[in-house]
């Protein structure tokens, strides 16, 4: 009965913390408190979905909605990402969170889940227009 208790409370990932930083998700809380400098402009946002396309679009879908042909793969590891056209998704992240979660990337059990992209896109203001960019994909304007 005991044992049966401890299994239960590992399942429900109430049990030891994870071994490594990387294999828990979070964003440090002065990350993301920090707000977006670049102005939401037309053309930034615009910058920002070409980046998408070319880095992000593979596991997250033209659309965000977490469909990306490689998004396939994550789902088999039960991680695949979350559909990010769904403004409660939305609403659960800062942009802070979003911009720290872009530069640096998450392993977990040191395998790559979401690569980083601070070498693939080395201007931060660039990685704020992709924040910009990953707002916009909120179900009002993905459905144009
Ligand atoms: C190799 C596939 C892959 C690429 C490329 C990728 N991601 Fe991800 N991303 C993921 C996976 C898988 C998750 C979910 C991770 C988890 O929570 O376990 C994720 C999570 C996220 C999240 C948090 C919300 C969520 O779905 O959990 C954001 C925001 C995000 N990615 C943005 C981006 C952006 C922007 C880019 C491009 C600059 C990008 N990702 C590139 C696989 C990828």
């Amino acid at each position: 009965m005991k044992a049966h208790t401890a299994v239960l409370l590992l399942t429900l990932g109430l049990g030891p913390a994870p071994a490594s930083p990387d294999d828990n998700w979070a964003a440090p809380e002065a990350e993301k408190v920090r707000v977006n400098p670049v102005p939401h402009s037309e053309k930034d946002v615009s910058r920002g979905r070409s980046l998408y396309r070319q880095h992000c679009e593979l596991c997250h879908g033209r659309e965000g909605r977490g469909d990306g042909p490689s998004a396939k793969l994550h789902a088999r590891n039960a991680r695949p990402p979350q559909d990010l056209t769904r403004p409660e998704i939305q609403a659960n992240m800062t942009d802070g969170e979003i911009f720290w979660k872009i530069g640096v990337g998450f392993r977990e059990n040191k395998k790559i889940v979401m690569p980083a992209f601070v070498d693939e896109i080395p201007s931060p203001e660039d990685r704020w227009r992709v924040v910009h960019f990953v707002r916009s994909l909120e179900k009002r304007e993905a459905s144009r």
